[in-house]
């Protein structure tokens, strides 16, 4: 269970407040997948990466199986972070000097695993995510859609229980973008893994169980999602015009 509770955020910047978020909770099941919507400049970004420890709340708690993981000692917390978290960028953060298999194996040898089960770990990622055949290249040799499975894989790599993405296929077309979503559903589905996913992208969102719009600092609401995909994206639709107020239609 990740638990968010009460998170305030305020930057400030030339001697002016920017309240960005203004008391945000939430409840995450585990396995469980959500999405985070909202606006532009709504905070989401700014929620995620407090959730990840990357910046600082003023003030609220973040609980993942009950203990807090924004206080505390900093070695402890990153260990927490290492071992329980996975995280996907929008822009992959691939490193170009290392091959898709050197990144995916990469948080095992931080993690310091042994070596024949980061191999098969390895290897069943690669296969999970149909880049198998192109692991001996480099990041600049492969596609987006690829990069972005190969950082979904190496987010994997620990078999962290929680995974954070900030908008994952917000650089992909709409077919790349569809296989990053099936590569989190089999996360999910194989792995049990929990997912917090930011996007803007309705279709993406419509396969979460559960989304929750963000909107001037605060949780606007949230929509949980009966039957399939398909005919979940008509109601998120209309959900994300009321968040999004009249006259905008994403
Ligand atoms: N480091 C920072 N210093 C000052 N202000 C910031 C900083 N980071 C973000 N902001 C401001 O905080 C607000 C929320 O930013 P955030 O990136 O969380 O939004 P977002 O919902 O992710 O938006 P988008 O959908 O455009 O990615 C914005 O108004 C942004 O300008
Ligand atoms: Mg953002």
């Amino acid at each position: 269970m990740l638990e968010i509770r009460e998170i305030t955020k305020t930057y400030r910047s030339n001697g002016m407040d920017f309240p960005v978020l203004k008391g945000v909770s939430a409840s995450i099941s585990d396995g469980e997948f959500v999405a985070i919507m909202g606006p532009s400049g709504s905070g989401k970004t700014t929620l995620l990466n407090v959730v990840s420890g990357f910046t600082s709340a003023d003030s609220g708690s973040v609980l993942l199986d009950g203990e807090d993981i924004l206080t505390g000692d900093e070695n402890i917390l990153a260990e927490i972070r290492q071992r329980q978290l996975g995280f996907v960028f929008q822009d992959f953060m691939l490193l170009n000097g290392l091959t898709i298999r050197e990144n995916v194996f990469l948080p095992q040898i931080i993690a310091g695993r042994p070596a024949k089960s980061m191999e098969r770990k390895t290897e069943s990622l690669l296969s999970m995510f149909g880049i198998g055949d192109i692991a001996a290249k480099y990041p600049a040799e492969v596609s987006g859609g690829q990069k972005q499975r190969a950082a979904i894989a190496r987010a994997l790599s620990n078999s962290p229980s929680v995974i954070l993405a900030d908008e994952p296929t917000g650089n992909l077309d709409s077919k790349s973008g569809a296989a990053v979503i099936e590569a989190f559903i089999a996360a999910n589905k194989s792995m049990g893994a929990t997912i917090l996913m930011v996007t803007h992208d309705a279709f993406a969102a419509s396969y979460a169980d559960k989304v929750i719009a963000l909107k001037d600092g605060i949780v606007f609401g949230e929509l949980v999602r009966h039957g399939k995909p398909k005919q979940f994206l008509d109601e998120l639709l209309d959900f994300i015009r009321k968040v999004n107020g009249d006259g905008y239609d994403a």
